[in-house]
């Protein structure tokens, strides 16, 4: 087919989909000037919503009232059992796999275990949701435990989402502060529109396939470096930074070898990430508990001061998540399934919203590929 005109008009090519309006969506709105969820604008639900409220807001639609908020906790604080065969191939697997390819296996040993896997109906679709919602802290704690070489940690049902993610890993109920760290994380990654982990859902979701397929490919896509897995890379970088004095002369050797710093720049937020200062402020409270974290902030604030006056780059919100999870205690490798387990809520809505006014997700190429020519 030969290839419609792409220098100009709607069908200019745009490297790696950029600017490109791929769809509408009525889950979330990313722009330079504010971050909705369904509306409620991101430093609202941070300052006055739970990690819960926002899950419901993104799964159910609304914001739950205070009966159905605790109606939805209860259910999701039953459902967090997995299956015992399953916890043992996340045990045996954990030790030397990356805890994204644990978390991925596990999601995709679920489905073995859902008689109605292809059933994409709206209903059965919230259940699949809530349940990988429930599930996924269980999963990451087993497999950390796992690499600990310690016993598996039962959920807690009486714990908050946030609580029982760090509970499930540690086997320690988490302060007051560590909890509401972690739940403000979880607020803050929820849901971010069609960034490439998400989109890569709903491409699944396009061909009428699966949630838990659409779930395990987002996965991958979100492991990635340059989207999800920056948090775990910033945190890596500041490290191999090590020192206050060695800020400079790192970050003039990344400029003159081009090196990508990790946890700065984004696709849309050309003016900063609105979650950033957000989480930053959030980690600062945790080093104030915790001084032999500070030198973290200090560095990394030294990294932000370089990015921002010479190269006019912001932080992300994978920069402060790298030093506010370092300061928690939580192991680097699993920055990004908790990543997971907060994103499962807007991947999970945008499934259900492909599917309920689907078209398939198809788009042109253009050929640059041989001319024609006899075999
Ligand atoms: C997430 O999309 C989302 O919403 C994602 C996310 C979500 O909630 O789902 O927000 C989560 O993934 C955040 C991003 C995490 N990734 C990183 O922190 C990795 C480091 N960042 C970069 O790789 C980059 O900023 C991207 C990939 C995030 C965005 O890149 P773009 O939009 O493709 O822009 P680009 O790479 O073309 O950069 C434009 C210029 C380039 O300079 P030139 O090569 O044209 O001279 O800015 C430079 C880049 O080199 N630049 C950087 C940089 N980011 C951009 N230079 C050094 N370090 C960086 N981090």
């Amino acid at each position: 087919m030969s290839t419609p005109d792409s220098t100009s008009g709607e069908n200019q090519i745009k490297k790696g989909l950029a600017g490109a309006i791929a769809g509408t969506t009525s889950v979330a709105s990313v722009e330079q000037g504010q971050l909705l969820y369904r509306g409620y604008e991101i430093h609202d639900l941070a300052e006055n919503a739970t990690f819960e409220d926002v899950a419901h807001v993104l799964l159910v639609g609304h914001k739950p009232s205070s009966s159905e908020l605790s109606a939805f906790q209860t259910e999701l604080q039953g459902m967090r059992e997995v299956p015992g065969w399953i916890i043992d191939v996340i045990q045996r697997v954990a030790p030397k796999s990356h805890p994204m390819d644990t978390l991925r296996t596990g999601i995709s040993l679920l489905s073995h275990t859902d008689e109605k896997t292809d059933d994409i109906s709206p209903e059965d679709e919230l259940r699949k949701s809530k349940k990988l919602l429930a599930c996924i802290p269980t999963i990451i704690g087993a497999g950390q435990r796992a690499i600990d070489g310690k016993a598996v940690v039962e959920p807690d049902g009486s714990l908050s989402h946030a609580a029982n993610l760090l509970y499930c890993m540690t086997g320690d109920r988490p302060s007051d502060l560590m909890a509401k760290v972690v739940d403000v994380s979880l607020i803050l990654y929820a849901e971010h529109e069609f960034n490439a982990s998400t989109f890569t859902g709903r491409v699944i979701a396009g061909t009428l396939s699966d949630m838990y397929s659409a779930i395990c490919g987002a996965i991958g896509a979100l492991k990635g470096p340059l989207h999800g897995g920056a948090n775990e890379a910033a945190m890596d970088m500041l490290k191999e930074v090590g020192t206050l004095d060695n800020v400079r002369p790192f970050m003039d050797n990344a400029f003159a070898t081009k090196r990508k710093i990790m946890g700065f720049g984004h696709r849309v937020y050309k003016n900063g990430d609105h979650r950033a200062p957000i989480l930053h402020a959030w980690g600062r409270k945790v080093a104030e508990e915790r001084p032999e974290f500070k030198k973290w902030f200090e560095i990394g604030e030294a990294v932000q001061k370089i990015m921002n006056d010479e190269k006019g780059i912001f932080p992300n919100v994978d920069f402060p998540c790298g030093m506010a999870y370092f300061a928690l205690g939580i192991p680097v490798p699993q920055y990004t399934p908790i990543f997971v387990a907060s994103r499962i809520t807007g991947w999970c809505a945008h499934v259900m919203e492909q599917h309920a006014d689907n078209k398939l997700i198809r788009p042109l190429s253009q050929y640059t590929g041989e001319p024609k020519r006899a075999w």
